[in-house]
């Protein structure tokens, strides 16, 4: 579904990615894991077409991103669900209102079929009854929430979740993480792609892993893969015993 062939990222002087060749399959969770400034968020702005390589393709559903219309990107980019790191709700508008703004924006839908599709959401996430309330009186698991109910609302084929559970306590880790495999079994052909650097996540969530070193994937496969590989960048990364180059901010 979505393909990375021999992508590189050149800023300035400095290369972020160096000839990545990535597969992230459909109907699966696809976690990209790796250390800070390793390049994630620039994969994900490369998949979007926020972001053109260097040299390279990045293919989406068989066509090349770099060469499509802007018709073609706006048609492609309303298949995405994007949670951002910071939930990035609106704080002067209702639940509601930031549930259904993709909506409004993307799609020509009536109010009550609106309605319906939040009611959904929210249940999804296990939330009801906060459609008035606005995001300031929320803790931080229920904007998470409420952004990824946002995310879902359009029904998209692609989930992109940056990071979604950085910086939170371990309980409210875990239920983000609970959430990202409910959401995925509610939905089979939904395909998420996951951006963290939390190996214990990866391997509890991920139907494949994507290890990015250096611009370039260290290994991709499953966790058990993962678990039983040989590779020292895995190995480090398992340990937790990191350093220099590898060293976490
Ligand atoms: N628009 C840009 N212009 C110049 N440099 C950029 C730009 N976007 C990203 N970079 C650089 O590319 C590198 C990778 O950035 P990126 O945000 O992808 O890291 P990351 O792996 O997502 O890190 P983190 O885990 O901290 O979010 C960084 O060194 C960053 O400074
Ligand atoms: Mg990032």
């Amino acid at each position: 579904m979505i393909y990375f062939k021999n992508v590189s990222k050149i800023f300035g002087k400095k290369k972020v990615l160096d000839g990545l060749n990535l597969h992230i399959p459909k109907g699966q969770i696809t976690l990209i894991l790796g250390k800070s400034g390793e390049g994630k968020s620039v994969t994900i702005k490369h998949i979007m077409g926020l972001m053109q390589p260097s040299s390279g393709q990045v293919i989406v559903d068989g066509k090349d991103v770099g060469l499509m219309s802007n018709s073609e990107l706006r048609n492609m980019r309303s298949n995405f669900g994007m949670l951002f790191q910071h939930a990035a709700l609106f704080d002067s508008m209702t639940v509601l209102e930031n549930i259904m703004f993709p909506l409004k924006e993307h799609f020509h839908f009536s109010l009550p079929e609106m309605l319906d599709r939040v009611e959904d959401v929210l249940n999804q996430v296990g939330l009801q009854g906060i459609e008035d309330k606005l995001p300031g009186i929320l803790s931080t698991g229920e904007k998470k929430r409420v952004g990824l109910a946002r995310a879902l609302v359009t029904n998209p084929k692609v989930l992109l979740y940056d990071e979604p559970t950085t910086g939170m306590d371990p309980l409210v880790c875990e239920m983000i993480d609970n959430l990202i495999l409910k959401v995925s079994k509610l939905n089979p052909d939904l395909t998420s792609i996951v951006i963290s650097h939390d190996m214990k996540a990866a391997l509890a969530l991920a139907d494949k892993i994507v290890m990015i070193y250096n611009g370039k994937v260290a290994l991709a496969g499953t966790p058990g893969e993962f678990k039983t590989s040989k590779n020292p960048i895995i190995r480090q990364f398992f340990s937790g015993k990191v350093q220099g180059p590898m060293e976490f901010l």
